[in-house]
C-alpha cells in the first residue's frame, strides 16, 4: 500500500462545480471528471492531504487504517481523478484549452416534456418572452466562434428547431468553415422540406428505446413514431443521422438492442449513450431513473461489446478511432474543448453548468479568451 501511495499523482488543478447532491471534479490535466457524494468528497480532501509534505505523513496514517479510505483510492485511480507517475507523463498537456466544440442552446422552449430533461423543459417558456437574437448578432455569435479556433457548432435547446432562424445560422456557420451539427427531438422535421437537413453535417435525434412503451414513459406519449418517422426520411434522404440515448432504469436492459436494430434498420453508425444526470427536471424523478453503479457497469460493459462487435463493419466507436491520436483523451470537454451558449449568447462551461454560479459573459459583449 506504501508504495502505491507513494507513487500517486495529483495534477496541479481541479475544476469542481456542485451539481444536485453531487460535487463533479475535473481533473484539468487529463479532462477526466467523477461525481462524488458529499461523505466522498470530505474522503477526496483528505487524500489532498497527501501534497503536502507537511500532512502527509498523517494522510498515510489514515488511509492505512481505514480500508474504505483506500478504496477509496483505487476508485479515485480507476476513475483518473489521481494517476500512477508512468502513465500520465507523456500525457499531459495535450488537449488542455484547446477549443473544439460550441454547443449552442438556440431556444430554450420545447414542445415536449421529457421526464428526464435538465434543460428544465418541464417548465413552458412562452414565445414572447423568449429573447433571439438578430441576423446579424448570431452571424457576430458564429464569426466570433470561428475566430476563437472552435472547429464544430452544435444547435440545441430546448427545442432548436423552435427558432426558425437556426437553418440560416447553419447556413452561415458553414460558409465559414465549421462542422455543424443538429441535436432535435425530431418531432417537428416532418414539418420541413428534407432538403434543409442537409445544411447540417448531421443531425442528431434522441431516442431512448426500441420498445416504444419505454421511449415513450420517458420522453412523451407519441414521441416514438415521431421520432421514428424523422429517421426514415433523413436517412432515406441520405443524411447523416446519429441517435444519442439517455440511460436510466427504465430503458437500461433494451439499450444494446437499440443500438444493433437501428443499425441494421436505417444504417444508424454513431449512437452515444448519455448516463442520466438528476438536474433540472430530472431531479425531480432521480429515485426512479438512476441507475445505481452496478446497473451503470453492467450496462457500460454490454454497449461496449455490442459496439466493439458493430464496428468490425463501419460502425463508429471511439474505442478503435483510428483518426484519435495516441495521447488524446477522450472525455468530458467542460471546461476545457467545449463550451454552452444560450439562445441571448450567454456562455456557461457546459449545459449541465447553467445557473448564475457558473456565468461566464456574454458572447457578444466579452472578448472570448477572457471569457
Ligand atoms: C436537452 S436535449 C436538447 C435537444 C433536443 N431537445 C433533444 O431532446 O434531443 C439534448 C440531449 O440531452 C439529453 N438529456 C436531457 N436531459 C438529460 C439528463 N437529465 N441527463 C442526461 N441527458 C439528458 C436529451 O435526451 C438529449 O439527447
Ligand atoms: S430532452 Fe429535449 S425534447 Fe426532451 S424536454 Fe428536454 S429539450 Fe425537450
Amino acid at each position: 500500500m506504501r508504495s502505491l501511495l507513494d507513487s500517486l499523482y495529483f495534477p496541479n488543478k481541479y475544476l469542481r462545480f456542485s451539481h444536485g447532491k453531487y460535487q463533479v471534479l475535473l481533473n484539468t490535466e487529463n479532462c477526466r471528471s467523477r461525481k462524488l457524494l458529499e461523505h466522498e468528497y470530505a474522503y477526496f480532501n483528505k487524500l489532498l492531504l497527501l501534497k503536502q509534505d507537511s500532512t502527509r505523513a498523517a494522510a498515510v496514517q489514515w488511509i492505512e487504517e481505514n480500508p474504505d479510505a483506500f478504496a477509496f483510492v483505487k476508485q479515485m485511480i480507476v476513475s483518473g481523478m489521481v494517476s500512477m507517475k508512468p502513465f500520465v507523463e507523456n500525457k499531459r498537456d495535450t488537449v488542455q484549452g484547446k477549443p473544439v466544440s460550441t454547443y449552442w442552446g438556440v431556444s430554450s422552449r420545447c414542445n415536449f416534456r421529457c421526464k428526464y430533461c435538465y434543460a428544465d423543459c418541464g417548465a413552458p417558456v412562452p414565445e414572447e418572452t423568449q429573447r433571439y437574437l438578430t441576423v446579424q448578432e448570431h452571424q457576430r455569435v458564429i464569426d466570433k466562434i470561428k475566430d476563437h479556433g472552435f472547429s464544430e457548432l452544435v444547435f440545441t435547446g430546448g427545442e432548436p428547431l423552435l427558432n426558425r432562424d437556426v437553418f440560416a445560422m447553419a447556413t452561415y456557420a458553414k460558409q465559414k468553415g465549421l462542422f455543424v451539427g443538429l441535436l432535435s427531438n425530431g418531432s417537428l422535421i416532418k414539418n420541413h422540406d428534407v432538403e434543409q437537413f442537409k445544411t447540417f453535417d448531421y443531425v442528431k435525434l434522441s431516442l431512448d428505446s426500441i420498445k416504444e412503451e419505454e421511449n415513450d414513459y420517458l420522453r412523451g406519449r407519441g414521441s416514438y413514431h415521431l421520432i421514428i418517422d424523422a429517421i426514415e426520411r433523413l436517412r432515406s434522404n441520405n443524411i447523416d443521422v446519429h441517435i444519442g440515448t439517455v440511460l436510466t432504469k427504465i430503458n437500461k436492459d433494451t439499450i444494446a438492442n437499440l443500438i444493433s436494430e437501428l443499425y441494421k434498420t436505417y444504417t444508424i453508425k454513431r449512437h452515444t449513450i448519455a448516463n442520466f444526470t438528476p438536474i433540472g427536471a430530472g431531479a425531480v424523478h432521480a429515485a426512479e431513473l438512476e441507475c445505481d453503479l452496478e446497473e451503470t457497469g453492467r450496462n457500460d460493459a454490454l454497449i461496449r461489446e455490442t459496439k466493439m462487435k458493430l464496428s468490425k463493419k463501419d460502425f463508429h466507436s471511439i474505442l478503435n478511432d483510428k483518426a484519435i491520436s495516441e495521447d488524446r483523451h477522450v472525455c468530458c470537454g467542460m471546461g476545457n474543448s467545449e463550451i454552452f451558449i444560450n439562445e441571448c449568447g450567454d456562455v456557461y462551461p457546459c449545459r449541465m453548468t447553467y445557473s448564475n454560479e457558473y456565468y461566464l459573459g456574454n458572447i457578444l459583449t466579452n472578448d472570448m479568451a477572457a471569457i
